[in-house]
């Protein structure tokens, strides 16, 4: 009876769908797996309409190629690839992506959606739920919008500050991206829309990507920005990998067998289906034996190397028939498990609670935001601390910065400023119409609040001179395809060394897309960086300031003193003419931030895991243990400050025996929210292969015997205890087979 309503209910959704089925096709029935319904489907299918499925176009205009969008598509996405009407297999309507839901340019109307912070503002939260709820928010958006894939779940470490897509991803520790964004996959995922992972792999600058390669030893990848994905995809389970544009130790990723055949699908058993980002093919043949299982918007490429040509291929037996039918069941597999079939997908707008997410992304915004430096505690401002304030700079009385590139989403209300940056793509620069000056008016009605725009450096030096407190806002726009210079543009240091120096009661708000330079810091007293705060971005500044909310963000980035002090002080490529194809040989391998500090025994201007709150924590009684080679460890933290306020207590582990590539990594953390006063016991479980290297002549993770230092502390330059446990020797056991 069930199993009958649920037909029912398949084939009205169906309904609309041309030439709808007569018969319930036992592929319909959800109580089958997604593995037997994709093999049903299968023997149905004809060769073209495999091939079809394994083919995508653009979803928008793109007039340099004269590509007009195909009407099926959603108007403006990011791709669209042909179903199976006769059989009720649904379109993939795709769009961009991690922040919310993307319009691309050449549109004549932005669809206006709700956009979180920057991925590395959720990863600044250090909490997994947010991460999971963002996720879930903008999957229903997504699902509202009439997708049913979206190309988010980024998380190419950020081994370089200068990458102008660090704003999408998730930082650069491997197991704080892995699980962040792992999170966000799920919570995309709740809603029945697809997520895809991306860039795989190694994709971790703008500079030269379609013609870099990234070049690593196996080892050194797999300890850093595979375990990253690994830990994404076993956590999130998405649906799609997005194979990246640039080459990885002279293969292109999408072709890449090492990465995609033997990694991925190999000794990960990932099941479901490999696409390529738009223009990352190269090849027929090659890539489909290598293991794309699809091209996307094939018109990014300089032709189509699916469609006819993969017709081509299979008739002179250059790709198998076997292997199409590996790369449709990976789809059908995937469509399957993610309900898109159950849950087919519409334009619907109106049923958007566009209130309830914006306040999803302000808690968002709220514990993402770092305190980096209160001198004085002159953070948070309360209401009789001042009788004027002067608010400077970074379009503070009309909104708050985003990211542009593929991901931007447009604002509701329309851009707070307009005519800004390039016209066309990754521009333009868009501030979403939430204005932190407004949302500090209203709460502090008893203080004078002038805005100065900081053109002007006289008359910003004049009014900061005659105000109390100066909040000045500082920002960098980053961009796909554009990496930046770390150093903040239009000569805003030189306006902050100036205000700061006539009145050093100066907080600076930073809205960057990453880490900058700092040369102004002993000049001011305060800095909170709010990043691309998102939808609600000005409330959530104002809160922080006023104290309404205690900053909670830690960073997932080390913050360089200097570019010199880097891997590459220069960027690889950077002086190349555009096209040139060049390496970018990454020696630092696997010690990638914090672990390159520690490796050089150098500080950073800010270490990886800093942040400010209003209060102080004390961590006692750390006590470890190894049971069956799980190592865990157990301690208290106090919350020993007057304020409540949240800390995240991390647990490091290092290990001296040798063939680490750095002396210590993040093993866990917990986020826990304290009164004054109170305490909370926590316990971590530590990853093995947390306590494990790569070995390649075991071809898995082998623990050394010997002593491991199980840390624990407040960033990876606060160490508050230290605690020692022995291991014996062994080779962790292989992962089981995906779902
Ligand atoms: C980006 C992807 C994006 C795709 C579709 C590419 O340029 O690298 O992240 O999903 O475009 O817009």
């Amino acid at each position: 009876m069930v199993a009958g309503l649920f037909f029912l209910s398949v084939l009205t959704a169906l309904g609309s769908m041309q030439g709808a089925l007569a018969d319930t096709p036992a592929w319909l029935d959800a109580a089958k797996s997604p593995e037997e319904r994709a093999a049903l489907v299968l023997r149905e299918l004809t060769e073209d309409e495999k091939v079809t499925l394994v083919f995508g176009y653009f979803g928008s205009n793109y007039t340099a190629k004269s590509f007009a969008q195909m009407p099926e598509a959603r108007v403006g996405s990011a791709g669209y690839v042909r179903g199976v009407p006769r059989l009720g297999i649904p379109p993939l309507w795709e769009t961009d992506a991690g922040l919310g839901v993307a319009t691309q340019r050449e549109t004549p109307t932005y669809r206006e959606r709700t956009s979180l912070p920057s991925g590395l503002a959720v990863a600044a939260s250090w909490n997994p739920g947010l991460a999971y709820s963002g996720g879930a928010m903008i999957g229903s958006e997504a699902r509202d919008s009439g997708f049913n894939v979206m190309l988010a779940g980024g998380l190419n470490l950020m081994r370089e500050p200068r990458n102008g897509r660090s704003f999408e991803y998730a930082g650069e520790d491997p197991l704080l991206a892995g699980v962040m964004v792992g999170e966000q996959v799920r919570g995309i995922q709740s809603r029945h829309v697809i997520a895809t992972v991306k860039h795989f792999a190694l994709n971790d600058q703008e500079t030269g990507r379609m013609v870099v390669s990234s070049d690593i030893a196996e080892d050194q990848a797999r300890m850093s920005d595979l375990l990253a994905f690994q830990l994404a995809i076993e956590r999130g389970d998405p649906g799609a990998v997005m194979c990246a544009y640039n080459r990885v130790n002279g293969a292109y990723a999408c072709e890449n067998d090492w990465l995609l055949n033997r990694v991925l699908k190999g000794d990960w058993r990932y099941r479901r289906w490999v696409m390529s980002d738009w223009g990352a093919v190269h090849s027929t043949a090659r890539a489909a034996n290598a293991g794309l299982d699809q091209e996307s918007a094939a018109v990014f490429d300089d032709r189509p190397y699916f469609g006819a040509p993969l017709k081509t291929a299979l008739a002179q037996g250059d790709v198998s028939r076997a292997r199409l039918d590996e790369m449709v069941r990976r789809i059908l597999r995937s469509m399957f498990a993610q309900g898109l079939v159950e849950h087919p997908v519409a334009e619907h707008p109106a049923a958007i609670d566009f209130a309830a997410h914006a306040a999803i992304a302000q808690s968002a915004a709220e514990e993402g935001a770092v305190l980096l430096k209160n001198n004085g505690n002159l953070l948070p401002l309360t209401a009789g601390a001042a009788r004027t304030i002067a608010v400077i700079g970074s379009y503070a009385d009309a909104g708050v910065l985003s990211g542009g590139g593929s991901s931007q989403v447009f604002p509701r209300g329309g851009m707070a400023v307009k005519g800004l940056g390039p016209q066309k793509f990754p521009g333009p620069i868009v501030y979403f119409p939430d204005s932190p000056l407004d949302a500090m008016r209203v709460r502090l009605r008893r203080v004078r609040i002038m805005y100065h725009d900081g053109e002007d450096v006289e008359s910003a030096v004049k009014l900061a001179r005659d105000s109390d407190v100066v909040v000045l806002f500082a920002h960098q726009w980053s961009a796909e395809t554009l990496d930046v210079s770390a150093t903040l543009p239009d000569a805003q240091d030189r306006l902050i060394a100036a205000v700061a120096r006539a009145n050093p009661r100066t907080i600076v708000v930073l809205e960057t897309g990453g880490p900058v330079l700092m040369p102004w810091l002993n000049e001011v007293d305060a800095v909170l960086e709010a990043w691309y705060p998102g939808t609600r971005g000005g409330e959530a500044i104002a809160r922080l300031l006023l104290g309404e909310v205690a900053p909670s963000g830690r960073l997932p980035v080390s913050f360089p003193r200097t570019l010199e002090e880097l891997p590459h002080p220069a960027l690889p490529g950077a002086q190349l003419p555009q096209k040139q194809p060049f390496s970018a040989p990454y020696t630092e391998g696997a010690a990638v931030g914090y672990k390159w500090y520690d490796s050089r025994q150098r500080q950073p201007l800010f270490p990886f895991g800093h942040g400010l709150t209003y209060t102080r924590f004390a961590y006692t009684g750390l006590k470890v243990a190894s049971n069956d080679g799980t190592v865990t460890a157990t301690f208290d933290v106090k919350n020993v400050g007057a304020a409540a306020g949240k800390e995240v207590a991390k647990v490091y582990v290092g290990h001296a025996g040798g063939g680490w590539e750095a002396p210590k990594r993040l093993a866990g953390w917990r986020k826990i929210d304290l009164k004054p006063a109170g305490s909370a016991r926590v316990t971590v479980n530590v990853d093995p292969r947390l306590l494990a290297t790569w070995s390649g002549t075991a071809h898995g993770w082998r623990i050394a015997a010997g002593s491991y230092q199980i840390m624990i502390g407040a960033s990876a330059q606060d160490i508050r205890a230290t605690a020692s446990v022995t291991l014996q020797a062994r080779i962790l056991p292989e992962p089981p087979v995906g779902p």
